[in-house]
């Protein structure tokens, strides 16, 4: 398994806690920045790891900007991602047992390292339930289908 990690200037300092999680989970990643504290803009970001996902570059993406709002706003703009902000353990398992969330979104100004840390674990070693989530997750898809014509 690999995971891209992206985030802006409001999520760069829980970028580490982040890569922690996933090396100390002995999986790959790709670091797809930023790597500074100077501002950037979150969409980049989000574009560029929803891209690595949908390509297949990564199985899966983890986004950080100081809330965990606009850059999942963002990365869910593309059909195929289902990007989950999230604030809480039980929502990250949630989000893959139930909506097989390809991307979690994190917040740098809201979120303890630690937080950051068990987040990131729960989420790459959950795995989705299928079942009667898959039917909800194909309504999804049909309203992508819908909105692109
Ligand atoms: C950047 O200042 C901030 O707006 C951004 O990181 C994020 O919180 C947006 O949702």
């Amino acid at each position: 398994m690999k995971i891209g990690v992206g985030c802006d200037h409001g999520g760069f300092n829980l970028k580490d806690s982040v890569l922690k999680a996933i090396k100390d989970s002995n999986v790959e990643y790709i670091d797809y920045g930023t790597n500074s504290l100077d501002s950037v803009d979150y969409p980049d970001y989000a574009s560029l790891v929803a891209k690595a996902v949908l390509n297949k570059d990564v199985d899966m993406g983890v986004l950080i900007c100081g809330t965990g709002i606009g850059i999942s706003i963002a990365a869910n703009k593309y059909n195929g991602i289902r990007c989950a902000h999230v604030t809480d353990g039980f929502s990250a398992q949630m989000a893959r047992e139930h909506n097989n969330a390809n991307i979690m979104a994190l917040g740098g100004r809201i979120t303890s390292s630690d937080d950051a840390y068990a987040f990131t674990k729960i989420f790459i070693q959950t795995n989705f339930e299928g079942g009667r989530h898959q039917k909800r997750l194909d309504k999804i898809s049909n309203i992508e289908t819908e909105q692109s014509k």
